[in-house]
């Protein structure tokens, strides 16, 4: 089970990254040569999601490497990429292993240990997207057609590997068990309009597109056997920040009994958050609720919250898909057994 598209690629002395604001009308690839580029290549969502955000940043810090390998230069490039988005933790987290790697080297040998370092990240972050997806697949009993509901997009955009929900469901459909894809737009910023829908036609799943104020009442339809999302971070009681919208699907799901699943690499888990209350929730520009791809659709000034993401609580999670296998309630304790 594979995917066409690539979300990013280390070419010799940059970083290529696909650049996700402008999809679905146009494939373009914007050079990162710096880490500040990468920077705010993250901060203005040309790469997004978490896994994803995470392997950029720690090609970011190759880039840091090569620019000036001293303590404090790196020490700096670090807190400027993980400043770059605050929620999800793989970026931390990949900023944070580099840094480690190549703090005991020699300053001349930084550059060379951070890119294998980085590369190794972004290999794991590969095989962790097929190991969720054999794990999830498995959760849905029988063999009968099914149709599954995501949001945002937890796909091969959002990671180095297939994806993490999306993961799951392309393997249900390789396993000739996908029988509809319910995909939410996820306003404001639209990536399930934009990113899942695209990258669900590119690689032939049958999706459904429909509006964030559609998903209840297909819930309640009963023709949904289960909701897969990913997570931008997880708490140690298994409280779930992820795009805004998750937490409102979670509410519907259980009032009619259909199972919700998040998916994530252990690196998502942050043991250090106890619960989602510990987890910063990123707020974004006003800009991106007053208007479509900057076409006002509200009066210029009018105020707004633009949280880009929400929390879900861990009552309302059935089960946490990881790489290292599947948690259950009490997440308290499977977490942590898992980590
Ligand atoms: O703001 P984004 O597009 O980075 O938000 C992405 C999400 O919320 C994803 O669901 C999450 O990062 C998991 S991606 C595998």
């Amino acid at each position: 089970m594979t995917s066409k598209i690539r979300t990013l690629d280390w070419d010799d002395d940059a970083l290529l990254l696909l650049d996700q604001r402008q999809l679905p009308l146009r494939t373009a690839w914007v050079r990162c040569a710096t880490a500040d580029d990468v920077a705010s290549a993250i901060h203005g969502l040309v790469v997004r999601g978490a896994p994803a955000i995470g392997v950029a940043a720690g090609y970011g810090m190759v880039l840091a490497a090569f620019t000036d390998p001293s303590d404090a230069a790196l020490e700096e490039a670090a807190s400027r990429l993980k400043a770059a988005r605050p929620t999800a933790v793989n970026l931390a987290w990949a900023v944070d292993r580099v840094l480690d790697v190549i703090r005991s080297e020699p300053p001349s040998d930084r550059a060379a240990r951070a890119l294998t370092e980085a590369r190794h990240i972004e290999a794991e972050d590969a095989a962790a997207c097929l190991r969720m997806a054999a794990f999830g697949a498995d959760l849905l009993p029988g063999d009968e057609p099914v149709e599954l509901m995501t949001h945002c997009n937890a796909g091969a955009l959002a990671t180095a590997g297939v994806g993490t929900a999306l993961g799951v469901i392309r393997e249900v459909a390789a396993r000739g068990r996908l029988q509809r894809l319910w995909a939410p737009e996820a306003r404001p910023v639209l990536q399930g309009a934009r990113l899942t829908a695209w990258e669900a036609m590119q690689d032939g799943l049958p999706v459904t597109l429909m509006a964030d104020t559609a998903a209840a009442s297909v819930l309640r339809s009963g023709r949904v056997a289960a909701v897969f999302v990913g997570a931008d971070r997880i708490a140690a009681d298994g409280s779930v920040a992820n795009k805004v919208g998750t937490y409102p699907l979670a509410v519907v799901a259980s009032r009619h009994g259909v199972p919700f699943y998040v998916v994530a690499p252990v690196s998502t888990v942050d043991l250090d958050a106890p619960s989602g209350e510990a987890i910063p929730i990123e707020e974004r520009d006003a800009d991106e609720v007053r208007q479509i791809r900057g076409v006002a659709i509200a009066p210029p000034n009018v105020t707004v919250f633009n949280p880009a993401f929400d929390l879900t609580p861990p009552e309302l999670v059935t089960a946490i898909v990881t790489d290292r296998g599947i948690a259950r309630p009490p997440y308290g304790e499977t977490l942590a057994a898992l980590l």
